[in-house]
């Protein structure tokens, strides 16, 4: 998967040559560009922001730095082929007018769609996927605007709270994605029996030794019995999400079953 980031903080995403991503890097599973916005602003001051037409607080950022960065990003050679527009064709324009393959710009934004584990599952697919990081009180909406007519676009909110910019939420949503591309994690069970998974909270782990500072681990991990233990997982998932995360459940499949046992 190729990786686009436009920011003003280039330097924030140095962190991904570090970990699990760092790894993906240097395999080739994922390659990652990150632009700089300001290379985009011919100015003196390389501004990218103006105060908002019809009044009130805060700053913009201008469309122009934006439309010089994704349109060299776009016309990259290393781009996912931009779809052509023959409705004829699976990958190409849609019967709306979308366009269909290519590159996906995600634009974070407390104003996007709410991230799940299920949108992570769905970008682990894409071949290209090209994040906006805005600051200040957003992006002029002329870039989303105008890009919609080139590519898919998607806004994209980390939760219901307000961080600085969209840096967090896509090194966020970039771990998140990241994790789920085939060949990323070395166990690929441990994909199926976490959180959100099957709709459920994870059930809680131990390790040794078998007591703890008084506190022992539950008998029936210890019974070699994996029937009982499978049961006692999907048990504890149930109990977990109902205390935490009640409104979780009207999403899970009333035949969700505990988990054939992975023999971990
Ligand atoms: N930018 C600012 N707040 C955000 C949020 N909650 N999610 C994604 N991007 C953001």
């Amino acid at each position: 998967m190729r990786i686009d980031i436009v920011t003003i903080f280039p330097e924030f995403f140095g962190i991904l040559d570090v970990s699990l991503l760092g790894k993906a890097r240097v395999s080739g599973l994922i390659e990652t560009h990150v632009h700089d916005l300001r290379d985009g602003a011919h100015d003196k001051h390389r501004t990218v922001d103006d105060t908002p037409y019809g009044g009130g607080a805060g700053m913009v950022m201008k469309p122009e730095p934006w439309g010089v960065i994704l349109d060299a990003i776009l016309s990259d050679a290393g781009s996912a082929p931009i779809a052509i527009s023959s409705a004829t064709e699976a990958d190409s324009i849609a019967a709306d007018g979308i366009p269909a393959g290519g590159p996906l710009l995600i634009v974070p934004s407390p104003a996007g769609e709410q991230f799940t584990q299920a949108m992570a599952r769905e970008l682990a697919h894409e071949q290209q996927l090209i994040f906006a990081c805005g600051r200040y009180e957003g992006i002029d909406q002329r870039v989303v605007d105008h890009y919609s007519s080139r590519m898919r676009v998607r806004l994209v909110s980390l939760g219901d709270y307000v961080l600085n910019g969209g840096e967090v939420a896509t090194l966020a949503m970039i771990e998140a994605v990241g994790r789920l591309i085939p060949g990323m994690v070395g166990n690929p069970e441990s994909l199926v029996e976490e959180s959100h998974e099957n709709g459920l909270l994870e059930y809680p782990s131990y390790t040794k030794p078998p007591t703890w500072r008084d506190l022992d681990v539950p008998p029936v991990l210890l019974s070699g019995n994996h029937g009982a233990i499978s049961t006692w997982r999907h048990e504890q998932q149930v109990e977990r999400t109902t205390r935490v995360r009640p409104d979780l459940l009207p999403n899970v499949s009333p035949d969700t079953e505990a988990e054939p046992d992975a023999d971990r």
